[in-house]
């Protein structure tokens, strides 16, 4: 399935606008082969960006760069200005001051050329419930001034993309919220996007239509799509954001790949052990220098371990041979939830 080219194609606009200097006369002539793609730095890229309401400043100076191919949660409670972002990205509210660059070029001075590399599902969409899906996916792929010969053939490609066959004919007012959510996604990426901004997409669903959007957007993630997904929900961003960036009353916390920040925020190890019988565990983990935090529940232990991690089979031999029958023993790693409650809280910062 092809639905985003952004990575293997070189597009038609990047040699039109001059990028590489090359005219189409030139473009044509087999001694001058059109040169290889230069990929983008970022494909994303906010720089100094700011909106204030009044005396609120509901977004403050953030600057932050997105590669393209990430899947970049955006995440923070409500109010963190996580809307007010996007919709700054896509270019529906003007900044105070900075601006957005998506595929290199700027949304708010160049607006018609950046809404080509751009879909956008906001966190309420009202559909129109009196058009069937299939015509309301036409409509907007007139609206984009899609070529005409190549939209029945798209609409029907991104409705068998988001799964809505059996749904070509009906009423958008019959479909369930699920449905409609990817009926919103079938918009966004009629007109084959690089950039996809998604605000909450998931909330208000059950956890099967969840799951039906996130391999969805795995999908368009797979196709070479770059997507921004907003969520105070953190467990559906589990798994599938290659990085994230934490927004708390307009500051961005922290943003990148999951990876680096895991590694630069864990400065220990959290350990889970369990064991049979009575046992003085906390004692003897009391006594190694490298652990802290222990909390005894039960036969159960959580605690932290601040040294190298070929130190911890030693914490281990220590119980052993003070006695305690071990039952388990091992790292609980740590997941985007984790990170997120760490760095929202400035705990580890
Ligand atoms: N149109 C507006 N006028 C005034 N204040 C607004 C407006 N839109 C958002 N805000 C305020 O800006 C802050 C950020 O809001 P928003 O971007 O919607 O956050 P989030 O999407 O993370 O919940 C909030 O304090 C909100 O009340
Ligand atoms: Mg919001």
């Amino acid at each position: 399935m092809e639905v985003l080219c952004a990575r293997r194609t070189v597009p038609e606009r990047q040699i039109r606008t001059g990028r590489d200097n090359f005219s189409p006369k030139m473009k044509r002539s087999p001694f001058h082969p059109p040169p290889a793609r230069v990929p983008f730095a970022a494909m994303i890229e906010f720089q100094n960006l700011r909106r204030e309401y009044g005396s609120l400043v509901a977004v403050r100076d953030l600057n932050v760069s997105i590669p393209p191919g990430e899947v970049y949660g955006l995440i923070g409670p409500n109010g963190a200005g996580k809307t007010t972002t996007i919709r700054m990205a896509c270019g529906l509210l003007t900044p105070t001051s900075g601006g957005v660059r998506i595929a290199d070029v700027d949304v708010h001075s160049n607006p018609e050329l950046a809404q080509t590399n751009i879909g956008y599902l906001s966190d309420f969409f009202n559909v129109y419930d009196d058009l069937k899906v299939w015509e309301y996916l036409d409509y907007f792929a007139h609206a984009y001034k899609m070529p005409e010969a190549a939209i029945a053939a798209r609409v029907e490609q991104v409705i068998q993309h988001v799964g809505l066959e059996v749904k070509r004919d009906q009423f958008i007012r019959g479909l369930s919220r699920g449905m409609k959510q990817r009926l919103g996604i079938a918009r966004a990426i009629i007109h084959k996007p690089k950039v996809l901004l998604l605000d909450e997409p998931a909330s208000g669903l059950d956890p099967k239509a969840r799951s039906d959007l996130r391999g969805v957007l795995l999908a368009l993630r797979d196709e070479g799509a770059t997507i921004v997904i907003s969520s105070h929900i953190l467990s559906e961003l589990e798994g599938f954001c290659t990085s994230i960036g934490v927004m708390e009353k307009g500051v961005m916390v922290r943003s990148g790949r999951i990876e680096t920040i895991t590694e630069q925020e864990t400065r220990f190890h959290v350990i889970r052990l369990s064991w049979i019988g009575e046992a003085a565990v906390a004692d003897i983990l009391g006594k190694v220098a490298e652990v802290s935090n222990v909390a005894v529940s039960g036969p159960e232990a959580v605690f932290r371990f601040a040294g190298p991690e070929d130190d911890l089979p030693n914490v281990l031999a220590a119980l052993l041979s003070s006695g305690v029958r071990v039952l388990s023993f091992g790292e609980v790693k740590q997941t985007v939830e984790d990170l997120y409650l760490k760095l929202s809280h400035n705990e580890v910062m």
